[in-house]
């Protein structure tokens, strides 16, 4: 979703500018652009066309003042006029906004303001603009009347700057005499940052910083360490998803080796009388959390997931003998930090189990368990999810009192290479179902979020036993159904349930490692505990959906529609 970036320094900040938004790429966007001073004047240059024609748009422009900004439409279509940064109507002031402004409208209608967008945030710049005193005081004056979120930077056409934040992330590091500003630590400069806390605000004037809290008073910030979550191999494949996929078992042996002495459970503070477990999450992170709870109960402890999206507003009863897991790869989906913001009120027992070791998700949570799944840049959710899962099954362990396996994920682990063949046999079908039980019900939820994710095939996931109450219907020559079968105990009853798809003239496929479907084209699978299965399962899931979409001709790493990172509810 939406970047910042921004760069005051005596070096030309253009490039930098312009570098940052290319990191945060990877977090999804549809238009970009930049604004600058230039002998005094503030200049604009945006495009739809992507972080690389920006380059070639400002690759002969200089400043030492320079913001720039990723766009997520939300408010107003995908254009120039409507990508970050805005300009406000006195053309003093310059622009970039993060989060969303809930009463624009309201606040429009009160402006005496000339408008070039459709945007929110525009209407947010304009009433800064009306405001009086210095920018500071403008920008706070102006933040009391607004509702919703927003991460800013505020750029005069004199070179003073403004940021501020509420709910969306905000960073500034100080490397020597230049200033970075971004919404994302990767896309900072340096080894340490400064964070803004909702509704503080930093001065930047004359190249000196100084920071504030909502009533103007000034306030000391002292830097944190940027903690280093590298990838493991460096794009050796031909995508980010692809790349991301290879790396699974180097990240799984990781993050046993970072777990295996124990000691970052035993830092975790537990409920005194531990009797059940919440997990709440988002997308490929919701189905780790229902994998999660199952193998909670496996050891005895009564658990279950719920979307955060759902959790805020359903009518959980809370409570203080559970444990409130978040599970989230970056640690900033908004609905995930509501939901983990609405558990920490009523001071129960958090836990942040995500991917990003500075994250806002880790602020908020009483305790982190932290997953070592590196940097993942593809949107569609790979390695993280495979460690979120591998994760919480330690962790599950570790609460039941278990020892940890030592070497389980080290040997023969198992990339399955579909044959252009097959690829292409699945590609044709224009319906695809997956279906599963219990463990492979989860997995089959997951195959299908990918697949769609990235080829856009109209796909979903079923538990089989459910097929024959509805789904049954759906089922002809046009259909293939997936079937993912690793649980001993579901054998039997998914032959009936393939015999039964067979009938009706749809295609099976099984993913198993039983050599009980000789009778159906099967992908097979590595033998590895029960329990293992679905980190197993789940790698040729990912890499159907990968080669399916390369085969439509589509780019893995940037879907339509989706963000890597969701910061809007
Ligand atoms: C978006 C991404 C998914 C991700 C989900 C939750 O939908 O496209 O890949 O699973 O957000 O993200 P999180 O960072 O909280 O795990």
């Amino acid at each position: 979703m939406c970047g910042i970036c921004g760069y005051i320094g005596k070096n030309n900040g253009v490039g930098k500018v312009v570098e940052g938004l290319k990191i945060l790429e990877y977090r999804g966007y549809d238009s970009c652009g930049i604004a600058y001073i230039e002998n005094n004047k503030l200049k604009l240059v945006k495009t739809i066309e992507g972080v690389d024609e920006l380059y070639n748009l400002t690759c002969d422009k200089s400043s030492n003042f320079v913001i720039g900004h990723t766009r997520w439409a939300t408010h107003g279509g995908v254009s120039e006029k409507n990508a970050h940064p805005h300009i406000s109507s006195s053309k003093k002031l310059a622009m970039v906004h993060n989060g969303i402004i809930e009463n624009y409208r309201e606040l429009k209608d009160k402006l005496d303001a000339n408008y070039y967008s459709e945007t929110d945030s525009e209407v947010f710049l304009n009433l800064i603009d009306s405001k009086s005193g210095d920018l500071l005081t403008k920008v706070i004056d102006a933040s009391k009347e607004v509702k919703g979120t927003f991460a800013i930077i505020i750029l005069s056409e004199d070179g003073e700057i403004v940021l501020g934040k509420r709910e969306s992330p905000l960073y500034l590091s100080n490397v020597g005499d230049e200033l970075y500003i971004a919404s994302d630590i990767l896309a900072l400069s340096g080894e340490n940052f400064y964070t803004l806390k909702d509704d503080e605000f930093a001065r930047i004037k004359n190249f000196e910083i100084s920071f504030y809290n909502k009533n103007k008073e000034k306030i000391h910030k002292k830097q944190e360490k940027i903690k280093k979550n590298e990838a493991f191999l460096e794009n050796f494949y031909k995508t980010h998803m692809e790349n991301e996929i290879f790396e699974t078992k180097n990240v799984l042996l990781k993050t046993l080796k970072e777990y295996e002495n124990e000691a970052i459970f035993s830092k975790i503070k537990l409920p005194k009388n531990l009797k059940s477990i919440s997990l709440i999450a988002c997308g490929t992170a919701y189905h780790a959390s229902l994998m999660g709870a199952e193998y909670f109960k496996e050891v005895g402890i009564d658990a279950r997931a719920y979307l955060a999206s759902e959790f805020r507003y359903g009518r959980e009863l809370l409570n203080k003998n559970t444990l409130y897991i978040f599970v989230s790869q970056s640690g900033e989906t908004a609905d995930t930090i509501a939901a983990a913001k609405l558990v920490k009120s009523h001071k129960l027992n958090t836990l942040a189990l995500t991917n990003t070791p500075n994250s806002l998700l880790n602020r908020i949570c009483k305790n982190v368990l932290p997953t070592f799944a590196g940097r993942e840049i593809a949107v569609a959710s790979t390695k993280a999810y495979s460690c979120q899962v591998w994760s919480l099954y330690l962790f599950s362990l570790y609460l039941a009192g278990k020892k940890l396996p030592s070497e389980r994920a080290n040997s023969n682990f198992p990339f399955i290479n579909f044959d252009e063949k097959f690829i292409k046999e699945i590609a044709s079908y224009k319906k695809v179902f997956f279906i599963g039980r219990d463990l492979d019900y989860i997995t089959a939820m997951e195959a299908s979020l990918k697949l769609k994710e990235i080829t856009y095939i109209n796909c979903f996931a079923i538990a089989s036993g459910e097929l024959k109450h509805g789904t049954l219907a759906l089922i002809d020559k046009d259909a293939v159904v997936i079937a993912i079968c690793t649980q001993e105990k579901i054998k039997t009853k998914l032959l009936s349930n393939l015999e039964e798809i067979k009938a009706r003239g749809g295609k099976v496929i099984v993913v198993s490692q039983f050599d009980d479907f000789k009778d159906f084209s099967c992908v097979k699978l590595s033998k590895f505990d029960e329990l293992f299965m679905p980190i197993v399962s789940v790698i040729p899931m990912q890499f159907l959906a990968l080669k399916i979409c390369e085969l439509f001709g589509y780019n893995p790493d940037k879907p339509r529609n989706l963000a890597k990172s969701v910061t809007v509810e």
